[in-house]
């Protein structure tokens, strides 16, 4: 296993932001993963751990501490279940189940970023959610290899209880369903056009970086269609797309420095060149006051921020 000294996070990060790891490391298996930690523990450093780098803002100054990736990548499929390590790329296990004949994971071909990271903030799109076949989660907590069953694991709108703990993902199990392989082929084909057409494809980016905004109350709903023409599909789910409040407030190709909102999708940041982490926190600052102040909408960020 090798510890890199000072590896540059940009080179893992889809941003392609982020200073320096002191100690940079990839595991491949649970005893790699403790002999990281006990590293760590040595120098008395903070971990970071991490799978795609794909909801990922690191620093400019770099992370002071010991930087894990999970790189366990193994996929096995016995019937119907099929057990993904954490370091599978979401798009791979729906490739693979759909090779397979097991219908429920196509969403996941446009899903950058891991299983691991998936299971973590129960991320989704195109109608499907991490959560939605899971059965169980193997996680490493305290020191333990412990399984967690999906109701333990709290699941809401990229949120689980993960994501409030120190539990590290080590694999997810997934029940899915009999489909034809040349159907669910289709399928992928379809779900990764329709990204392409409404989402940035560019490199230089971390996916959405609000949190899609939740109505609270009728008389919230009240005041903002008094402001907003709300399209019925987010009326219906009482939830307005980030992007699509991004876009009301004409802030598409809004630049500060090298970070931009893009033109396709308003909830995406583009690093347009040599974007800093200090650009992209400006300018979410900058989408988080408009919508505060122009609209009373209190935006959360989706990204995880490194520091
Ligand atoms: N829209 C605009 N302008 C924009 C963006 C969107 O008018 O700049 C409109 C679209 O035309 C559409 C509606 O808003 O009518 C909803 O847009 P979209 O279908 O793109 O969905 P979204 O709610 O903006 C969510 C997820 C994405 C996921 C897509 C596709 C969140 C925060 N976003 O976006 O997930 O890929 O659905 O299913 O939940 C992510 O989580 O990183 C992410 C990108």
């Amino acid at each position: 296993m090798l510890f890199k000294e000072n590896e540059p996070m940009k080179k893992h990060t889809n941003f392609r932001i982020g200073g320096p790891a002191r100690w940079f490391v990839e595991v491949r298996t649970v005893d790699e993963l403790k002999e990281a930690l006990a590293f760590a523990k040595e120098k008395t450093l903070p971990v970071f751990v991490f799978g795609g780098g794909s909801n990922t803002l690191v620093n400019d100054k770099g992370f002071e501490g010991v930087v894990v990736k999970m790189a366990m990548r193994a996929v096995q499929i016995d019937g119907n279940r099929v057990r993904a390590e954490a370091g599978v790329l979401s798009s791979a296990l729906a490739r693979a189940t759909a090779k397979a004949g097991l219908a429920g994971m196509t969403w996941a071909i446009s899903l950058p970023g891991t299983i691991g990271g998936a299971v973590r903030g129960n991320a989704g799109c195109f109608g499907g959610e991490t959560k939605d076949f899971l059965v169980e989660a193997e996680l490493f907590r305290d020191g333990q290899v412990v399984i967690v069953s999906k109701s333990d694991l709290q699941f809401g709108y990229r949120e689980s209880m993960i994501k409030h703990s120190t539990d590290i993902v080590l694999s997810a199990m997934f029940e899915l369903e009999a489909g034809d392989p040349v159907e669910l082929a289709k399928e992928l084909d379809q779900k990764l056009a329709s990204r392409k057409s409404s989402q940035p494809l560019d490199a230089g980016s971390a996916g959405c970086l609000f949190k899609n905004y939740e109505i609270h109350s009728d008389e919230e709903l009240q005041r903002l269609t008094q402001k907003l023409d709300i399209p019925s599909e987010m009326l219906a789910t009482r939830r307005l797309s980030a992007g699509w409040l991004i876009d009301q407030l004409d802030l598409k190709g809004k630049q500060i420095g090298d970070a931009k909102i893009s033109q396709v999708h308003g909830n995406f940041v583009v690093n347009s060149g040599a974007a800093t982490a200090d650009d992209v926190m400006q300018l979410v600052a900058f989408v988080k006051t408009r919508a505060r102040n122009e609209l009373g909408v209190q935006l959360q960020e989706e990204v995880q921020f490194v520091t």
